[in-house]
């Protein structure tokens, strides 16, 4: 699936400190295949032309675990070019509140009045027990930059009950003991974006919130139900400790680190949307939770590849002398209907099937 930056966002854009980036855990990036970091892959694709334009696959974890296994090449890329993109403007503030707003239940509604009544109960326990777990959740690295569990609790969930619930579904999905611990550092997209504004290079969006926002909110009821339910049973085991917590964040990280390329595209990780489709679901719920995935697939990833592609072409076509660097999540880049080069940072250049 495909990005659902906006929604950490959110928060992570308030929270950014601009301290200076711890460094990466020694070994973060074992890689099994090859040895010399040299030789691996980097996300970095060219478009040939003068001065060159890129894209780069980023992806929506905290910066400092990847940054140091981002190759040169990929750093002098983005230093050399003039005008940088990303998905969305995330530095701008309009962003952030139409992204809130639009997770927003229409006017009047509250989640009680929405939900059935065993889900509303359930969300509501299970997000006392959050708020009770997330002072041990967090880091004596976290307190020491002034972040605290009560202000990190209302940031992330403080006006839940006024959420639509699908958003909901997402905000219980990214409230685990792994995911507390990593905010507060900006995540790579959020980083580069910064870096931009910093480096006073042009900036721009391909993306308007809505487009990002509103196929979310096209889900239906008894899809948005059963989607939140299972989210719920799974934080419930979670909780009783019948539940292993999936380190598909780690395993992420990891496959980019390493520059795996096919792991990090195909495998969709970079979501933070939860795979429901669960082998031990009884049939009819497991169609629906097939259904539910084929439709975010349709709208977020073929849909808007379509869109981003139209718009990257009508760029380049516009302003033919200026060097592009398109940083989109990973999970975009080789789709697009652009003709562009795929390059290791060896500097080995190959053509990508586009
Ligand atoms: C929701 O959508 C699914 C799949 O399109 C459909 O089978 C179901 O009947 C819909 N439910 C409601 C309540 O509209
Ligand atoms: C939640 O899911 C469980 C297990 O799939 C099911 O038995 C239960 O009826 C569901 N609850 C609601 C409110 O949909
Ligand atoms: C799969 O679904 C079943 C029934 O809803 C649930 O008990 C189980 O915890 C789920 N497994 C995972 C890994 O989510």
């Amino acid at each position: 699936m495909s990005r659902w930056s906006w929604f950490l966002l959110q928060t992570l854009c308030l929270l950014s400190t601009g301290a200076a980036p711890p460094r990466a855990a020694p070994g973060a990036a074992n890689c099994d295949l090859k040895s010399q970091q040299s030789e691996l892959n980097s996300f970095l694709w060219t478009i040939k032309r003068d001065p060159p334009s890129y894209f780069f696959g980023t992806i929506h974890v905290p910066y400092t675990r990847v940054w140091d296994f981002i190759p040169d090449n990929s750093k002098e890329a983005f230093l050399q070019s003039s005008i940088v993109y990303f998905e969305l403007d995330l530095t701008d503030p309009y962003t952030i509140s139409a992204l809130t707003s639009c997770q927003m239940l229409p006017q009047g509604e509250n989640l009680q009045d929405v939900l059935p009544r065993d889900i509303y109960c359930r969300l509501k326990r299970h997000l006392e027990y959050v708020k009770l777990m997330m002072p041990l959740w967090m880091t004596p690295d976290q307190h020491g930059k002034g972040l605290y569990a009560d202000y990190l609790f209302n940031a992330i969930a403080g006006n839940w009950e006024r959420k639509r619930p699908v958003w909901v579904m997402l905000m219980v999905n990214s409230l685990t003991e792994v995911d507390i611990k990593s905010r507060g550092v900006p995540v790579l997209d959020l980083f580069l974006a910064q870096e931009a504004e910093r480096l006073k290079k042009q900036t721009g969006a391909v993306e308007k919130v809505e487009e990002q926002c509103h196929p979310l909110n096209g889900l239906n009821f008894s899809q948005v139900i059963f989607a939140l339910n299972q989210t719920l049973l799974q934080q419930e085991s979670l909780r009783a400790g019948s539940l292993q917590i999936p380190y598909t964040t780690e395993d992420l990280i990891k496959h980019y680190n390493c520059g795996d390329l096919s792991s990090v595209i195909l495998s969709h990780d970079s979501s933070q949307v939860p795979n429901f489709i669960n082998a031990t679901l009884p049939p009819q719920e497991r169609i629906t939770a097939q259904e539910i995935d084929s439709y975010l697939r349709q709208e977020l990833i073929y849909k808007r590849n379509e869109r981003i592609g139209k718009r990257v072409k009508a760029l380049l076509e516009e302003f033919p002398d200026k060097g592009f660097f398109f940083a989109f999540g990973a999970d975009q880049c080789p789709h697009l209907s652009v003709s562009c080069s795929h390059i290791t940072s060896s500097g080995r250049s190959y053509q990508v099937a586009v």
